[in-house]
Formats: C-alpha cells, sequence, structure tokens
C-alpha cells in the first residue's frame, strides 16, 4: 500500500462504507488464507534436450526429455505452439480451435540438430534445447522464444500447475505495442508490464500501470517485419520489455527482450506474421470478427455520473438542440438506478423511463444504460440468481459459500458469467433494461472491483469460478470476467431482440472482447497527460484487436480548461467512440458551460464529425471484415520507416486522414510528421510531400487533419439528397490514380452492408470520380486542385 492508499485508508474507516470495505478485505484475506492451494517447495525445469519427433498435420510433434511440444502452421499462415500438452482449445480468446493446419507445412530436419516446420508463408524453427524462432520464407528471424522455463511443486496439489518463465527476443530494431490498454504506449517502452485487469482507483494518467484491460497480446514492428505473438493464457502474469539497440557495445547489435511469466495455465501461443493489415486480419480470424455499432453509436454521446434527475437530462439534451449542436445518445450511470442496485430504476427521479427515452428518441437521441456486474445480497436480482442452475449464479470460495464484496450499493455477489448458465440467465435480464426504453450497454465495474481499502480491489483469489466446465480459480478467472460478462450480455440481447445488433462497450476485457463491443478508457485524469493517455490507449486495444474506444471527453474526475476540454473534444471527435462523460464531483462537460468562444468552436467540431459519420460507418464495417481498426497509428501502411514508429501523437483514421491533435497546453501550431506521398490539409488545401515532417497551424477552433492524395470517402451529403451520403475526392498526385471503397449504412441489423469501389483520376485537366463499372459518380466533390 502506498503512502495515498494509506491516508485513503485510515480515512474509510470512518464511513460505513469504508468499515465495510475494511471487513469485505479482511473476509477475502481470509478466504485465500484458507482457500489457495499452498505451493510449497518447487523444482524448477527446461524442456531438456530433444529426444524424438512427430509429424502432424501443419508440423509436429517434439518431444523433449522433461516435456513435448506441439507446433502447427495453419491455412493462411497463422502458427501454434504449446508446450506440455496445451492445445488450441479451450480459450476464451480463440473462436473454434483456429485454422485448419495448413496441408502443405512439412516438418523437417535443421541444422544443429533442430528441426524446422516450413510452410509458404513462414517458417518455424525449434533447436534442440527447445528455443522456436519464427522466420520470415526469405529466412529472417522475426521472434525467437527460448527454451521455456518452469517451476513445478514437488509434490502436486490440486490447483497448483507450474509457473512459467517464457523470454523472447526481437530485433535491435523493434518496437513493442499492445498488451491491451496501456496509458504509457502506444509505443510501450522499458518496464514491467502486469496482466492482471485492475481498477486503479482515481484518475490515471501515463504513469498508470496496469489499467482495466491487459491482454497477453504483442504486437511488434521491426525492419524485417511485424509480427502479432499472443500466448494465451489468462492467469495473472508480468511482461517485461526492453527495446533493442542497435550497435551496442563492441558494434553488435543487442536484441530487445520480452520476459514474460505467468502463475499457471497453460504455455501455448499464436504468432501472426506479415504487414500490420495481414496480422490483424489474421488476429481477427483467430478471435472473431468486431461487432460493428449501430450507426448512431458513431456519433457524439453525452453522459454524466449524476444527471440526478430526468428534468435534468432534459434541461442538458435541450441545451443541445437549441443550440443546433448534434447529440446522438445520453448515457444514464448508477444514480438512476434505486439505491444504486442494478435492473433497477430510482422511480422518484426518474418518474417514466420508457417515456423519457421516446421523448428523446423523437429527437434522434438514444439512451444508453450502465451496467455492474456486481449485485446487492439480498435484492431480487440476487434471489433469482440464487436459482441459477445447482448451485446459484454467484461466485463461490474454496469451502462452498459465496464470495461477497463492496461495491456502489453496498454488500453484493457477483454472477459467475464463466458458467454457461449464468451467462444465460444474466442476458435476460437487459429484457427490463429493453423495456425501460434503453438502446445501449455499458458494462462497468466489472475487472471486478470489490472495493478495499488495501490489497487488490477485486475478489480473493481463491474465488472459485466455473471456467465452463474446466472449473478454477479466481486467479485464472480474473482476467476473462468481463469478456464472459460481455459474452452474456451480447448473447442476451441478441436473443431478446434478434433483428437489431447491440451496442455495447465494456471498461474490462480480454483477447476476443471485440466480437462482443468496444470499450472506453476508464477514468482518465483531467490533465494534458491524461489527454495523451487517452490517444495511447485507443491506438493500443486498436493494435489488440479492439477497433471501437474512446476517451471520456474532458477526463473524467476534474474540470478541464476550456482549452484542454476543447482539444479533447477535437481529439474525441476522430475517434470511434466520441463521449464526454465525468465524476459526480467533476465539472460541467456541455459545450456552452466553457463560454461562447470555445462552444463556437465545438459546434465545428460536432458538426464535422456529422459530415464525417458516413466515413466511421464505413470504418466499422471495415473493421469487422478485415480486423483494421479504425486508428491506425502513421507507421500502418509503411512499418519499416523507423521515424513513424515512434510517432505517438498522430494517428491515421483509415486509409484516408491523418489526424493531429493537439495535446499540449498553448499550442497553436504543432510540427507533423508524413507517411510517404502527398498530403492535403483539409482546411487549408495547402498540400504536403512525405515522408517528412512539417510545421501546421493549430489555431484554438481546430486541430491539423490532412487528407491521403487519391483517397474517397464518404461524407454526409449536405444537399439533403439520396440516402445523405456523398464523396469526397482528394486529387491524386498527376498521372497517379486513387481509390477508396464505402460500405452504406445497412440499417440496425446484423447486414454486412455491400462494399461499393471507386477509383479517383485525372482525365485531362480534370479529376473525375467512378464507380466500378466506371461511371462518374455525380455527388463527389474533388478538393485539393
Ligand atoms: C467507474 C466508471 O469508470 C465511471 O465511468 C463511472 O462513472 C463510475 N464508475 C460510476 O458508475
Amino acid at each position: 500500500m502506498d503512502g495515498r492508499d494509506l491516508v485513503r485508508a485510515v480515512k474509510d474507516i470512518g464511513t460505513e462504507r469504508g468499515r465495510r470495505a475494511w471487513l469485505s478485505a479482511w473476509r477475502h484475506r481470509r478466504a485465500d488464507a484458507v482457500g489457495l492451494p499452498r505451493r510449497g517447495a518447487e523444482r524448477a525445469r527446461v524442456p531438456g534436450l530433444l529426444s524424438g519427433t512427430e509429424p502432424r498435420p501443419g508440423g509436429g510433434l517434439l518431444r523433449f526429455a522433461r516435456s513435448e511440444l506441439v507446433v502447427r502452421v495453419g491455412v493462411g499462415g497463422a502458427v501454434f505452439w504449446g508446450w506440455d500438452g496445451a492445445e488450441a482449445a479451450p480459450s476464451y480468446a480463440v473462436t473454434g480451435t483456429g485454422p485448419e493446419p495448413d496441408p502443405r507445412a512439412v516438418l523437417e530436419p535443421d541444422t544443429g540438430g533442430g528441426w524446422r516446420v516450413v510452410s509458404e508463408r513462414v517458417t518455424v524453427a525449434v533447436s534442440r534445447h527447445g528455443a522456436v524462432e519464427v522466420r520470415t520464407p526469405g529466412g529472417v528471424v522475426l521472434r525467437r522464444e527460448l527454451p521455456p522455463r518452469w517451476w513445478e511443486p514437488v509434490e502436486a496439489a490440486e490447483g497448483a500447475g507450474a509457473r512459467w518463465l517464457q523470454r523472447s527476443e526481437v530485433a535491435a530494431d523493434a518496437r513493442f505495442f499492445g498488451l491491451g490498454g496501456r496509458a504509457a504506449g502506444p509505443r510501450l517502452r522499458d518496464g514491467v508490464y502486469r496482466l492482471w485487469n485492475t481498477d486503479p482507483k482515481g484518475g490515471f494518467g501515463p504513469g498508470t500501470d496496469p489499467l482495466y484491460i491487459t491482454m497477453p497480446v504483442q504486437m511488434v514492428v521491426a525492419d524485417a517485419g511485424t509480427h502479432l505473438v499472443f500466448h494465451d493464457n489468462s492467469w495473472d502474469g508480468r511482461v517485461t520489455l526492453r527495446e533493442g539497440e542497435e550497435g551496442a557495445g563492441s558494434g553488435a547489435d543487442r536484441p530487445g527482450s520480452s520476459e514474460l511469466r505467468v502463475e499457471g495455465g497453460p504455455l501455448r501461443c499464436w504468432v501472426l506474421t506479415g504487414t500490420p493489415a495481414r496480422v490483424l486480419q489474421g488476429w481477427s480470424a483467430l478471435t472473431g470478427a468486431a461487432a460493428v455499432p449501430p450507426a448512431w453509436a458513431l456519433g457524439y454521446q453525452h453522459a454524466r455520473w449524476g444527471f440526478g434527475s430526468a428534468a435534468e437530462v432534459r434541461r442538458v439534451v435541450a441545451g443541445y438542440a437549441e443550440r443546433g449542436l448534434a447529440l446522438s445518445a445520453v448515457h444514464l450511470d448508477i444514480d438512476h438506478y434505486d439505491g444504486h442496485r442494478v435492473f433497477t430504476v430510482d422511480g422518484e427521479r426518474f418518474p417514466d423511463l420508457p417515456g423519457l427515452a421516446r421523448e428523446l428518441g423523437e429527437r434522434g437521441v438514444r439512451l444508453v444504460s450502465i451496467v455492474d456486474p456486481a449485485v446487492k445480497a439480498g435484492d431480487p436480482v440476487h434471489e433469482a440468481g440464487l436459482a441459477v442452475g445447482p448451485g446459484g449464479a454467484f461466485v463461490r470460495d474454496a469451502r462452498g459459500g459465496e464470495v461477497r464484496g463492496e461495491v456502489w450499493p453496498g454488500t453484493c455477489a457477483y454472477p459467475d458469467f464463466t458458467d454457461p448458465a449464468v451467462r444465460e440467465w444474466w442476458g435476460g435480464l437487459y429484457a427490463e433494461r429493453l423495456a425501460q426504453g434503453f438502446a445501449g450497454f455499458w458494462h462497468d465495474m466489472n475487472e471486478p472491483v470489490s472495493f478495499t481499502p488495501f490489497g487488490d480491489a477485486t475478489l480473493p483469489r481463491s474465488a472459485r469460478h466455473a471456467m465452463d466446465g474446466a472449473g478454477g480459480d479466481h486467479r485464472e478467472g480474473h482476467n476473462v470476467y468481463a469478456l464472459a460478462m460481455a459474452r452474456a450480455g451480447w448473447e442476451g440481447l441478441v436473443r431478446l431482440r434478434p433483428d437489431e445488433r447491440p451496442f455495447l462497450f465494456s471498461r474490462s476485457g480480454w483477447a476476443g472482447m471485440q466480437r462482443y463491443g468496444g470499450s472506453w478508457s476508464g477514468d482518465v485524469e483531467s490533465s494534458w497527460d491524461g489527454l495523451r493517455s487517452s490517444l495511447a490507449l485507443v491506438l493500443g486495444l486498436g493494435l489488440c484487436g479492439v477497433p471501437y474506444s474512446g476517451p471520456d471527453v474532458g477526463g473524467f474526475g476534474g474540470s478541464p480548461s476550456g482549452e484542454l476540454y476543447l482539444r479533447w473534444l477535437q481529439l474525441g471527435a476522430y475517434l470511434p467512440l466520441f463521449r464526454t462523460h465525468s465524476a459526480l464531483w467533476a465539472g460541467r462537460r456541455e459545450p456552452w458551460e466553457f463560454g461562447p468562444e470555445v462552444e463556437e468552436h465545438a459546434r465545428a467540431v460536432l458538426a464535422e464529425r456529422e459530415r464525417l459519420r458516413p466515413y466511421f460507418v464505413t470504418l466499422a464495417h471495415l473493421a469487422r471484415r478485415t480486423g483494421a481498426p479504425y486508428v491506425r497509428p502513421l507507421w500502418w501502411g509503411a512499418p519499416e520507416e523507423r521515424g513513424l514508429r515512434d510517432c505517438e501523437d498522430a494517428f491515421l483514421l483509415g486509409d484516408a486522414l491523418l489526424v493531429a491533435p493537439v495535446l499540449e497546453c498553448g499550442a497553436d501550431r504543432r510540427a507533423v510528421r508524413l507517411p510517404r506521398g502527398r498530403w492535403y490539409d483539409t482546411v487549408t488545401g495547402a498540400a504536403y510531400e512525405g515522408p517528412g515532417q512539417v510545421l501546421l497551424d493549430a489555431p484554438p477552433g481546430r486541430i491539423p487533419v490532412l487528407a491521403r492524395a487519391g483517397a474517397v470517402l464518404a461524407v454526409r451529403d449536405g444537399s439533403g439528397g439520396g440516402d445523405g451520403v456523398a464523396l469526397e475526392a482528394w486529387a491524386p498526385a498527376r498521372g497517379r490514380t486513387g481509390g477508396g471503397l464505402v460500405i452504406r449504412d445497412p440499417g440496425p441489423g446484423f447486414g454486412a452492408g455491400e462494399v461499393e469501389r471507386y477509383v479517383v483520376r485525372w482525365r485531362g485537366d480534370t479529376v473525375v470520380v467512378e464507380d466500378e463499372a466506371g461511371h462518374p459518380v455525380e455527388n463527389a466533390v474533388v478538393r485539393g486542385l
């Protein structure tokens, strides 16, 4: 416990909630003292020498003195290996068993007594000591995993498997990204990154780690190529990263290294190689396509902890409407619950929620509800949960007692979402929310949190989970708790409302969560550092396969200056989830609360987001089809350009736009690094040639946004004609052509939408936009001429 925690803990004793949190923390500690298997003496192990091999589809089995390794290359080039009998399934991340084995991959002897699996896209070489190398077809090593080490209990005790250590090396020039949502990213510098989903308690900034979503997923970018590595293991763990150094020491390169320690569970690994786009396409094929949010969830949204009443909601919505500011949704936090209890409504403050939802709906504003997992003990939802399955719906301790924790409503029980029967029951509870008129769902506190004055603010590690039939404890279940909750919510909503795709986003999660929706930043601090972190989170999550996320615009807990609020709004307008939200105790977030100048600039920001909404719809569908996040690092199309790998203050929005937010107080211009090609300033029309760096104006009213020469994107049709979508094209360089894809909103259902392809080319002295049949497109505006 650090000093700040200690002060808080002592203060807490003075309150009723604080006293209960102390008690609960002691109870959890006691539960672990009796319920956690003792490790006792351990034996350190390495695989030993290779003793035999056996070809298997896509690769083979390699026997070592003390372990065995299965290696398999899938169709499309995804590599899987598992030590000690670990197989690809069951997995919370991977859907099915992964790709079919590549029938053309062959196991053959390698140099030095090792073996290798050779396939068209990748070679996996295994040394006689058990080091595993992933090489390009040309033989360049992308990643070298040294022989694993593990510590196994001398006397086998139930639930006490081996702890693992996996050291890996990557190229000296490599950069690391990912590991879930990290406030210090997107480039992950040297340090230790914990794998344990955590509520940081209070606002966080770049120095806070871990946060709500951790994942053993790394995207590694080097001259030799890009790869994604996923150690499919949900146990508590730590990753220690160290970037390499070229020409270190006596002139030789020092490779970059990653060291993964996990407290138990299988050691199994997936590696995907290729361009960033190919790698994420492979990742989405492996872990499931991203949910497409409804079109309205791609508009601007306003949340608040502490609206406090329906009247206040009406006042805020009317404020937007009167000023002509576009608003797509309002989010109700726990203060609309009755006594903070999930699936209830405070009938006094919100006397007719369905009526309110209808009224807002007429103005085109949807209502979104927070959903917390913890259920107040003794509440009707708790009573109902007790009747689920043979043992009730809630997490139990090692002795069979229900685990209790402290959250907003008081003493609570926690549904065990790793039990299919519990998921089904929980999913059905959203019927109450739908009947109240809610159109979307915001999962919170699902790390899961139990307030505590000391130690880990979650369930005891000895708490039992069904783990979908496998049985396990919280050491393994913790990191997948929110993922399983998202699944419960998603599947329930699909059952209840089969014709509409759900809108769901979740604070915590794990690899594969994109199947059920997106995420948001959580309680990012209201500071310039917080602003920077909020971009890092969106970029990092996108590289882990979660394309839809965004920050609390303005930060969660404080009162941002007009300048900071505006810069945050300007960034948020180009992120998938564009939502302002703030704490009970925080300052206001309505754009007009910051004075007429900020209001005027905010109007332009919201209008531009509306104009770009069709482009966001296209990006949402492309994310589902291809795994490419809407928001991409600058190196996305050119990972070999080293300067771009270190650029953390700008991003690409799809293929067409480059966005350079202002992240510094007082700045009215900023340096913008450009990838190769011609880029147009979308406001001034000025053209710049990349690669290189330019200094661009960023007056209070705007941030630099550049369009790629030759880009075609869907925008809102200002003329009010057709289905409201027009095309904006940016002139290609002379002698070149360009193009772009458009997917129109197929409506609220599960339609995939059709991909329309457009080409933009020079014809004499003019530039024309043509459809696939070569016909000129009427409602296209060409810019950059
Ligand atoms: C924590 C969440 O991160 C925040 O967004 C929310 O307002 C509070 N819980 C209250 O529900």
